[in-house]
């Protein structure tokens, strides 16, 4: 599947900032958000109070401030986020000010030194990578943690009509939400077996690939 070139992507993202946060609070996305943050703390509960936190494609930081309001206070100790289109990030910097904020691209080399993460969530981000550089990608987010840490993202997969998710399937809501992805050009064509094959050969162990809903998955990885 061939996705649209970053400065695509970038525009997409650069448009919706202003709408971005009203937008996450729609009722299913609301609810499907929170079932994101949830599983997040989860993957995340063996990490230290003083963990470093790098988020890939941070956004606005939307997902950072419902995990927040769930666990009563911030996971780590520090937060470095990462993203390529300047409005979300503004946003971002604008929630979180003592927060390092970068403008940079994760098809590419991250401009952040190796070994550095106890934590690393790329949330929503691999599925807007394309195929050809996938890899590479999670190797360099493998590359700027420590050994041990721990990964934590959502993807996209193909409907797992087995998948023991509660979350609505004929939900009209739910289809509108495809509909706007695809606008998007997420992929949601690379299978659970897939993902695991490149965190396998980027260094990482997967420990869990949780169903968000039937096709959303989310990954814990332990950085090996
Ligand atoms: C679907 S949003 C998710 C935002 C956030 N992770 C969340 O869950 O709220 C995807 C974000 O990734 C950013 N993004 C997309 N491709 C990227 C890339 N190659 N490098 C860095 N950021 C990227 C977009 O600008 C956007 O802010």
């Amino acid at each position: 599947m061939s996705l649209p070139e970053l400065k695509d992507v970038r525009a997409f993202y650069r448009e919706r900032a202003p709408y971005w946060d009203m937008f996450m609070e729609r009722e299913l996305i609301n609810k499907v958000r929170n079932k994101e943050a949830e599983r997040m703390l989860l993957s995340f509960r063996d990490l230290p109070q003083n963990s470093i936190y790098v988020d890939i494609g941070i956004g606005t930081a939307e997902h950072q401030r419902r995990i927040e309001k769930l666990l009563g206070n911030r996971l780590g100790k520090r937060y470095i986020g990462v993203d390529i289109a300047d409005t979300m990030l503004q946003k971002a910097l604008n929630k979180y000010p003592d927060d390092t904020m970068i403008l940079a691209n994760a098809r590419s080399i991250l401009p952040l030194r190796s070994a550095l993460a106890d934590g690393l969530i790329v949330q929503h981000v691999l599925s807007l990578i394309p195929d050809e550089v996938l890899q590479w990608s999670i190797i360099e987010m493998r590359r700027v943690m420590k050994k041990g840490g721990i990964l934590s993202g959502c993807v996209y997969v193909p409907s797992d009509p087995f998948s023991k998710s509660d979350f609505p399937r004929n939900y009209p809501q739910y289809r509108e939400k495809k509909l706007a992805d695809s606008e998007r050009s997420l992929n949601q064509d690379r299978s659970k077996l897939e993902y695991k094959t490149l965190f396998d050969k980027a260094g990482f162990g997967v420990e869990d690939m949780h169903h968000i809903t039937w096709d959303a998955v989310q990954i814990t990885a332990i950085a090996i």
